[in-house]
C-alpha cells in the first residue's frame, strides 16, 4: 500500500492524489482521502483504481489545507469502499501500510470496551486505540506512543487528528515511511518518489520511529521515545511521471527498451575498451575467499537469482543456496561468519526480502544488493548495493529489471570467476564480448514480435499452458510461466524439462500447449528427447531455438521461434525476451489490464 500526508497552506487533496498516483505500483484495490474540513474530518474513499477517487473527489471535493491519502492492497477485508483507507473514528483519521498481527485481541479488547467497528480491516484498531487514549485525557503525541507499544506486526502509519490544523504523526516499523521537508510545508510519503513533486529535501524514518509534523516541521522519536535527528538528503527521484511513448501499454515499452537499459547496466560493471569486467568500487570482502553465496528474492528477481546460482557455479566454482525469502527469513539457516549473502529487488522494498536481509547481516554476512531503485530500504542497508539501470519500472509485471539484473549478476559471477582463478583473462574476454553482444541479439529477438503475435492468438484459448526448459533456460521457464499467469491469467507452470515425466506429463493432450525453450546447447539433445515425450502424446509444442536447434527438431513442434545463435552463458538474458512477448500479447489478446493486472501488486510492503 501506498501513504501520503500534507500539512500545507493551500487545498491538499489534488496533490495528495498525484502523489498516490506515484505509489499505485504499490496496490490499486481501493484508495481513499481525508482532510480536515472546518477543523473536522472528512474523508473520500474509492474501490478500484485511483480514477474512481478522482471521480468521487470531483462530484464532492475535499478543501481541507492537511490530509492523508492512501492507495491500498488488500490484506485484511475485501478491496471495498468500507474496507479502504482511512480509517476514522471521530478524533482521528488513519492511513496504514502492513499487517497489525495481533489485532482481533485488540479488536475484542476495544469492543469490551464499547468501540463500534464499521470494518474487516486491521488498521481500524489503530484509529480506535488512539481515540481510546484521546477520550483519557493524553495529548495527540502521548496517544500515539502508547498506542505504538500495543501493537504487533510491521506497518507505517500517518494520522489525522479533528480539530487540530497544525499535527500529522507518522510512524514507522518495517514498512518504509519518508518525510518531506518544504517551505512552510510538510510531507509524509512511503518513498521519495511519492514526495518528489512537492521536496527534494528528505528525511528517511529508521526502524521503530515515529514523528510529529507542524507546518514548521518535524520532531522524531525512536521506539523507545527518545527524541532522535535522522540525517535529510537531497533526494534524486524525478518529480516526472514517466509515459508509455508510443506504446499501447508500459510493459511493452520495458520490453522494447532492454536493449538500451541492459547496456547501460552492462556499461557500469565491464570496462568496455579492455573488455574485462570492472566492478563498481571495491567489494569489502574478497571473492577468492568465500565458501558459498546465499540468494535471496522474491518472485522474477528470484528467477533471476536462479540463472545466477548456475552461473556462480559454472564459471566461478562457487556454491549457492538460494531461496524465496519468504521461506528463508523463517528458515533459521545455519550462515559461517563472513559468507556473502546477494538480495535481488526491484523496488528495493519487497518485506519479505528486506527481513531476509536483516537475518543475514544479524548472521555476520556481507550483505550485497543488486536494486533498481537506488534509495529504497534495500538499497540502504546494504554494505555494498549494485545498481540496476532499467530507469523506472512502472508495468506490474517485471520485464526489464529482470534482464538487467542478470546483466549485473553475469558480471558478478565472471569477477568472481577471474579472481578465483577458474576463469583465465582469456576466458573472460569471450564471456565479456558475449554480455557486450546481448544488446544486439535481444533487438533480434524482438524482431519475432508479429510471429509471437499470431501465436498469442492460439495461446489465449489454452486453459493451461507448459514452460520446459534445462539448466540456464530452466529458470527462463519458469520466468516465462509466471509471466503468463500474472497478466494473462492462464494458467502456466514452468518446470524443468527432465522432471516433465515425473508428474506433468499426465497433463499433456491436444488442448495444452508447451513451451520449450531449447538453444543448441550442451543440454539440447536432452531436451529434445523431453519434447519428443510430449509430441508423442499430442502435446502441441512451442520450440524457442536458434537456426541448428530448429534443424535438429525437424517439423515436429506446432511452431518453432528461431532466435539467434548465441554463447550459452548469456542466453536467458535474450530468451527472456520471446518468453516476455508470448505473456504481453496472450494478455493483450484476452483483453487483460496489463500494466496493472487484477490482485497484483508492484512492491509488496506486507509479507
Ligand atoms: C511483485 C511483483 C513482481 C516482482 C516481485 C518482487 O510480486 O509483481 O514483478 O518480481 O514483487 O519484487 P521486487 O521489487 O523485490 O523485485
Amino acid at each position: 500500500c501506498g501513504i501520503v500526508g500534507i500539512i500545507g497552506n493551500e487545498p491538499v487533496a489534488e496533490e495528495i492524489v498525484e502523489a498516490l498516483k506515484r505509489l499505485e505500483y504499490r496496490g490499486y484495490d481501493s484508495a481513499g482521502v481525508a482532510t480536515l474540513e472546518n477543523g473536522h474530518l472528512d474523508r473520500r474513499r474509492a474501490e478500484g483504481k485511483l480514477r474512481n477517487l478522482e471521480a468521487r473527489l470531483r462530484s464532492a471535493p475535499l478543501v481541507g489545507k492537511i490530509g492523508i491519502g492512501h492507495t491500498r492492497w488488500a490484506t485484511h477485508g475485501a478491496p471495498t469502499e468500507g474496507n479502504a483507507h482511512p480509517h476514522a473514528t471521530e478524533k482521528v483519521a488513519v492511513v496504514h501500510n502492513g499487517i497489525i498481527e495481533n489485532f482481533r485481541a485488540l479488536k475484542n479488547e476495544l469492543a469490551g470496551e464499547g468501540a463500534r467497528f464499521q470494518t474487516d480491516t486491521d488498521t481500524e484498531v489503530v484509529a480506535h486505540l488512539i481515540t481510546r487514549e484521546l477520550l483519557a485525557g493524553r495529548d495527540p503525541a502521548e496517544a500515539v506512543r502508547l498506542t505504538l507499544e500495543r501493537l504487533e506486526g510491521t506497518f507505517a502509519l500517518a494520522i489525522l487528528f479533528d480539530g487540530d490544523e497544525d499535527l500529522l504523526i507518522g510512524a514507522r516499523r518495517g514498512s518504509p515511511l519518508a518525510v518531506g521537508h518544504g517551505d512552510g510545508e510538510m510531507y509524509l510519503g512511503s518513498d521519495a518518489t511519492a514526495l518528489a513533486p512537492f521536496t527534494d529535501r528528505v528525511t528517511y524514518l529508521e526502524d521503530g520511529d515515529w514523528v510529529v509534523l507542524t507546518h514548521a516541521g518535524a520532531t522524531i522519536f525512536d521506539s523507545l521515545g527518545h527524541q532522535v535527528i535522522r540525517p535529510t538528503q537531497r533526494s534524486l527521484a524525478t518529480a516526472l511521471l514517466v509515459d508509455k511513448g508510443n506504446h499501447r501499454h508500459f510493459m511493452a515499452k520495458e520490453i522494447y527498451e532492454q536493449p538500451e537499459v541492459v547496456s547501460h547496466t552492462l556499461a557500469h560493471y565491464i570496462d568496455m575498451s579492455e573488455g574485462l569486467v570492472r566492478l563498481p568500487g571495491d567489494l569489502p570482502f574478497d571473492l577468492a575467499d568465500l565458501k558459498r553465496i546465499t540468494i535471496c528474492a522474491c518472485g522474477t528477481a528470484y528467477y533471476a537469482g536462479l540463472v545466477g546460482k548456475y552461473w556462480f557455479e559454472k564459471y566461478a566454482r562457487l556454491p549457492v543456496d538460494i531461496d524465496v525469502a519468504s521461506e528463508f527469513r523463517y528458515r533459521e539457516v545455519p550462515l559461517e561468519p563472513g559468507g556473502l549473502a546477494i538480495f535481488i529487488s526491484q523496488s528495493g522494498e519487497t518485506a519479505d526480502t528486506l527481513a531476509s536481509l536483516r537475518y543475514c547481516s544479524s548472521e555476520g554476512q556481507h550483505i550485497l544488493s543488486i536494486v533498481n531503485v537506488q534509495e529504497s530500504s534495500i538499497a540502504r542497508e546494504s554494505e555494498t548495493s549494485f545498481p540496476t539501470l532499467a530507469g523506472p519500472e512502472i508495468g506490474v509485471a517485471s520485464t526489464k529489471a529482470f534482464t538487467c539484473q542478470l546483466a549485473a549478476l553475469a558480471c558478478l559471477a565472471v569477477a568472481a570467476g577471474r579472481q578465483r582463478g577458474v576463469l583465465a583473462e582469456d576466458d573472460e574476454r569471450k564471456l565479456v564480448q558475449a554480455l557486450i553482444e546481448v544488446p544486439r541479439l535481444m533487438s533480434q529477438a524482438l524482431k519475432l514480435e508479429p510471429r509471437i503475435e499470431a501465436l498469442a492468438k492460439e495461446l489465449s484459448r489454452a486453459r493451461d499452458v507448459l514452460y520446459l526448459g534445462r539448466g540456464l533456460n530452466f529458470p527462463i521457464a519458469l520466468e516465462g510461466a509466471l509471466k503468463l499467469k500474472e497478466i494473462s491469467y492462464i494458467h502456466a507452470e514452468g518446470y524443468a524439462a527432465g522432471e516433465l515425466k515425473h508428474g506433468p506429463i499426465a497433463l499433456i493432450d491436444e488442448e495444452v500447449p508447451v513451451i520449450v525453450v531449447a538453444p543448441s546447447d550442451t543440454l539440447f539433445e536432452k531436451t529434445i528427447s523431453n519434447m519428443q515425450e510430449v509430441a508423442a502424446r499430442g502435446g502441441r509444442i512451442v520450440l524457442l531455438t536458434d537456426a541448428e536447434g530448429a534443424q535438429a527438431a525437424g517439423d515436429q513442434p506446432f511452431e518453432t521461434l528461431v532466435l539467434p545463435q548465441m554463447y550459452q552463458f548469456v542466453q536467458p538474458l535474450v530468451y527472456a525476451l520471446p518468453v516476455q512477448l508470448i505473456a504481453y500479447h496472450t494478455a493483450v489478446f484476452m483483453g487483460t489490464d496489463v500494466d496493472q493486472p487484477r490482485n497484483l501488486a508492484k512492491s509488496v510492503t506486507v509479507e
